[in-house]
């Protein structure tokens, strides 16, 4: 198990790295169930497989989880998605010392959080992130957003989670295109920050390929361990967080040339990673040994 702190100059928190720790969900999510319950948002792809365990870790607490499931994809990171949550909330009377729980990726994570942020000028919430993107990236720092005509992420606001609950075995379901596209967000943690990381990432890439458990937990831990100091120094993104947007701006106009039906996002920040690479060495800032490293 790890765990690591997220140290701001307020609102600081923890993430738990545990194997398992779905099964467990109750002890680490109570302190947050302020009224006896947790608004639990999820999608129709992640709800149908990790609510019941979800569900029977909360067996025999008295916390009641009330749920919404909203459309898997892209597609929800829109105003009329936000507009369904923060509407089913207002209906569920929901008050400010409540909490949400952003069961799911990316999309349900930044959803969820630009809800906190909003409903009731601002309630509580926690990202149990379930697609390994998500829990390298998406799910720490508070960066929370949908998409606009204009492109993706631009209306948001910065809302820290409370506290970031990360289970590396619900992977397990996650296909490889899944996990490869998640890698791509790990890997940029070596190029940027991290070159002892990046070196471990080259004699252990195929044990991440083959989920070794052991690998995986160790590599989720320490991106989330880069995040949470590039975060720590930069919180609202002033300087130094940039570096955490590496290749994003190339993949970002990928995935909002193709509408965002063809590329997973880790896939377009990968793609986008290749392309500042070598706008790199065309710049002359890298060498082309270092451009075909790895
Ligand atoms: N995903 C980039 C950041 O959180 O700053």
């Amino acid at each position: 198990m790890n765990r690591i702190s997220v140290n701001l100059a307020s609102n600081s928190y923890d993430i738990l790295v545990a194997p398992g720790a779905l099964d467990t969900a109750a002890d680490h999510l109570a302190p947050y169930a302020h009224n006896d319950r947790l608004f639990v948002i999820t999608d129709d792809h992640v709800g149908p497989a990790l609510l019941p365990q979800l569900r029977r870790a909360f067996q025999s607490s008295q916390i009641k989880l009330v749920e919404l499931s909203l459309p898997a994809g892209e597609q929800s990171k829109s105003w009329q998605a936000i507009e369904q949550l923060t509407n089913w909330l207002l209906d569920q009377g929901v008050e400010r010392s409540d909490t949400l729980v952003a069961l799911g990726g990316g999309v349900i994570g930044d959803l969820t959080g630009f809800a906190a942020a909003i409903v009731k000028r601002g309630c509580n919430f926690v990202q149990v992130p379930t697609s390994l993107l998500a829990q390298v990236d998406s799910s720490v720092g508070g960066k929370t957003a949908i998409n606009s005509t204009a492109g993706k992420n631009l209306v948001g606001s910065f809302n820290q989670p409370a506290f970031v609950l990360i289970d590396p075995r619900v992977l397990d379901s996650l296909p490889d295109r899944g996990l490869r596209a998640g890698y791509a967000e790990v890997i940029k943690y070596g190029l940027i920050c991290d070159a002892e990381f990046f070196l471990w990432l080259e004699q252990n890439i195929n044990r991440l390929m083959e989920r070794d458990e052991e690998a995986l937990q160790y590599a989720i831990a320490r991106s989330c361990e880069n995040k949470a100091k590039v975060v720590a120094a930069d919180e609202r993104e002033g300087g130094i967080r940039a570096i955490l947007n590496l290749g994003h701006t190339f993949g970002h106009a990928i995935e909002t040339a193709t509408q965002y039906k063809t590329w997973l996002h880790g896939e377009a920040v990968g793609f986008g990673m290749i392309m500042a690479i070598g706008l790199s060495l065309r710049l002359g800032l890298i060498s082309t040994d270092d451009m075909t490293r790895g």
